[in-house]
This record gives C-alpha cells, sequence and structure tokens, in this order.
C-alpha cells in the first residue's frame, strides 16, 4: 500500500502542478484511477488549499529508469548537480531543456547523456527566453543531436508537423485539448480562434463528430504547418483562415456566420477579443475563455467572461473553472467554460 492524494480528475493538473512544485511526488508508481478520482503516490501527508483526501492505495509499481542525476553523477560536482534541471519537454524528437548559467560549461554534456539515454530523442535544443510578442514564438539553441526545430508529434490521435521555433506549441495542453474535445456533441460548428498548426483543429476534427471546425491564425508560418498538419490527418471539415481575429471575425458576423461553441486559447489577452467572440455567438453558444491566474484566484478569469458579456449586453452562466497547467511556480493556465444565455 502506498499513501496517495486523492483528487478529482478535473482537480488533476492542478494537485499535480503543485506536487511537483512541492517536491512531494513519491516515484517509482503509476497513478491511480477509479471513478471520477486519480490517485497520486506522495511521500508524505501535508496541509494545502487543495481540494483532495490521503488515502493508501495499491498502485502498480514502475521499474526505476536510471535518471540525469543519476548518469552525471561522478561527471560533475555536487554544487552542480543542484543546479541540474530534471524536467523537460519533449516535442515529438526534440527535447527541449533549460540549462541554468552556472552550468553553461556542461550544457553539451547534459544534452548528449540525454540523447544517449532516450532512443526517441534526436535533438536536444536549449530555451533562450521566454514565449515573446504577439505570435507568441520562442527560439533555440541546438545542443546536441541533428540541428533541427522541425519534428512529427503524435496528440490525441492525431500526427502534426511542428516547427517549435516558427509556431506556438505546448505539449502540456495536449490533456486540455482532450478535455475540450470529450464535450462535443455531434453536429457542432466550432471556433478555434488563435488556432496555431491547429491542434485543436485536429484533435476536435479527428475525434468528435463536430460538422466544422474554422481556425483562425495570424502567424503565415503556423498557418501553413496547420495546413499541412490538415493535409497529415485527411481532415476535410477544417477550415484554416490566415488573418487576425479582429479583422476576419467582424466579416463572419457580417455574414450572420454564428458556431456552437468558440474556443480561445490565448492565455493573457485572449479576453480582449470576447467583443469578437460575442458578435459570432449566439443563445447556446459554450465559449472556453483562457487565462493565467494566481493560486486561490481563479475567480478573476470569470469576472473578465462576466465583464465581456456585460459590455456586449449578454447573459452567460459560469460552467466551470478549470486549471490546465503551470505558467510559473504560482501562476496556472486557467480556463473558464461559459454558456451563453
Ligand atoms: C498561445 S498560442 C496557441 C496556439 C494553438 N492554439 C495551440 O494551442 O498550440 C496563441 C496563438 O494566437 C496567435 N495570435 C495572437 N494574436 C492573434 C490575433 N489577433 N489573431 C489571430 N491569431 C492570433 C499567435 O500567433 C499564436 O499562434
Amino acid at each position: 500500500m502506498v499513501l496517495c492524494v486523492k483528487a478529482a480528475l478535473k482537480d488533476a493538473e492542478t494537485v499535480k502542478a503543485y506536487l511537483l512544485e512541492q517536491g512531494l511526488f513519491l516515484d517509482g508508481y503509476k497513478y491511480g484511477k477509479e471513478d471520477k478520482y486519480i490517485y497520486f503516490p506522495v511521500a508524505q501527508s501535508f496541509e494545502s488549499d487543495l481540494t483532495i483526501a490521503f488515502e493508501d492505495r495499491d498502485l502498480e509499481a514502475v521499474p526505476k529508469k536510471e535518471g540525469l542525476k543519476e548518469l552525471l553523477a561522478d561527471k560533475l560536482s555536487a554544487e552542480e548537480l543542484e543546479h541540474l534541471k530534471t524536467s523537460m519537454d519533449q516535442v515529438g524528437s526534440i527535447a527541449i531543456i533549460e540549462v541554468d548559467e552556472e552550468l553553461k560549461d556542461k550544457e553539451q554534456l547534459i544534452a548528449s547523456t540525454i540523447l544517449e539515454r532516450n532512443k526517441a530523442i534526436t535533438t536536444v535544443l536549449k530555451k533562450q527566453g521566454g514565449h515573446e510578442g504577439e505570435l507568441r514564438l520562442q527560439t533555440y539553441d541546438c545542443l546536441a543531436g541533428e540541428d533541427t526545430r522541425e519534428t512529427i508529434v503524435v496528440e490525441n490521435g492525431v500526427r502534426m508537423k511542428i516547427n517549435v521555433e516558427t509556431v506556438y506549441y505546448s505539449v502540456r495542453s495536449a490533456t486540455e485539448r482532450k478535455r475540450i474535445a470529450s464535450m462535443i456533441k455531434d453536429g457542432e460548428e466550432v471556433l478555434v480562434m488563435f488556432s496555431g498548426a491547429a491542434p485543436y483543429c485536429c484533435v476536435i476534427a479527428k475525434n468528435t463528430g463536430a460538422r466544422e471546425v474554422v481556425g483562425i491564425e495570424l502567424n503565415e508560418a503556423g498557418h501553413e504547418l496547420g495546413m499541412e498538419n490538415l493535409h497529415l490527418n485527411k481532415l476535410k471539415n477544417v477550415v484554416l483562415i490566415q488573418g487576425d481575429v479582429k479583422d476576419v471575425l467582424p466579416k463572419l458576423a457580417q455574414k450572420d456566420i454564428g458556431f456552437d461553441r468558440i474556443i480561445m486559447p490565448l492565455p493573457h489577452t485572449g479576453h480582449d477579443f470576447l467583443d469578437e467572440a460575442f458578435s459570432v455567438a449566439k443563445k447556446g453558444t459554450t465559449i472556453h475563455l483562457y487565462d493565467f491566474e494566481a493560486e486561490g484566484e481563479f475567480e478573476k478569469a470569470a469576472d473578465k467572461a462576466k465583464a465581456g458579456a456585460k459590455r456586449n449586453k449578454q447573459e452567460i452562466k459560469i460552467l466551470d473553472i478549470v486549471a490546465s497547467g503551470q505558467h510559473s511556480p504560482r501562476t496556472f493556465r486557467v480556463c473558464v467554460d461559459f454558456v451563453v444565455e
């Protein structure tokens, strides 16, 4: 038996992020799932504001693979090992890592160790700064392996070509895309604002009975990748439009085009596009608005939706506020699901 944190499935991402951040996970076991709950193995009980319970469970053990720290134990000093960041994002065959300034001289060694450890990885890139500008782009340095920024990602049953430098794409949003897809009913007309390389569009078109999915993306390179991804997955019911949501949606609204569901995956500034969203919404339309909010302040995202509704003289009902990933130590990516009444 292993001590576990029991959390509702809808809170899984928030709780997982908290456990990772606090270093509370117990290694060596798979997560458990039963009914609407997930069970995370933890090293000890603790106090927090999370809606969780503690329970002893029989979890399946996983054979331990030697970690990066163990592999580098005799090649780095104790102080260097303290600075070693062991988490990384894997986008297809590309590993994306962050390296502390103190380990600058050892970054090639770290990257080649990652390559040797994981045969599915053929390129190791180092992040240069954060996601910048309107297009949310990031640049990288290649530390080891093939010097490329392009890869094929498999997510929720679709294959997508992604260039990590020319379009925003986050592997960490895959579970959220699945959550949205699971809500879509047959025959829905779906709008994905800020569609990027079309991960939401592809996942929805492939896995649901939506009648049509329309994606709008400003970034030309991202739009082109999106078009290739429709082709890769032989998707016929997706229309991708390259342009600014602020220019494209008034034209659709003029033609009286409306949607059953509108997805707004642009945290930080997405709420600035609520007027455009309401212009193509109708009674019963569900809107998913993304935002970044601090722990304990998720309601602020709903307040932004309510302010947008008031401005547009619309009545809305908040269905849910869901954390779908961590942005920084205390800030989460949240999604407000609401319906136009
Ligand atoms: C956070 S990314 C999300 C991309 C994609 N939906 C995904 O989940 O991978 C936001 C996207 O919005 C696009 N964008 C920003 N402002 C826009 C605008 N005014 N009109 C259309 N797209 C915009 C950016 O280029 C970027 O690709």
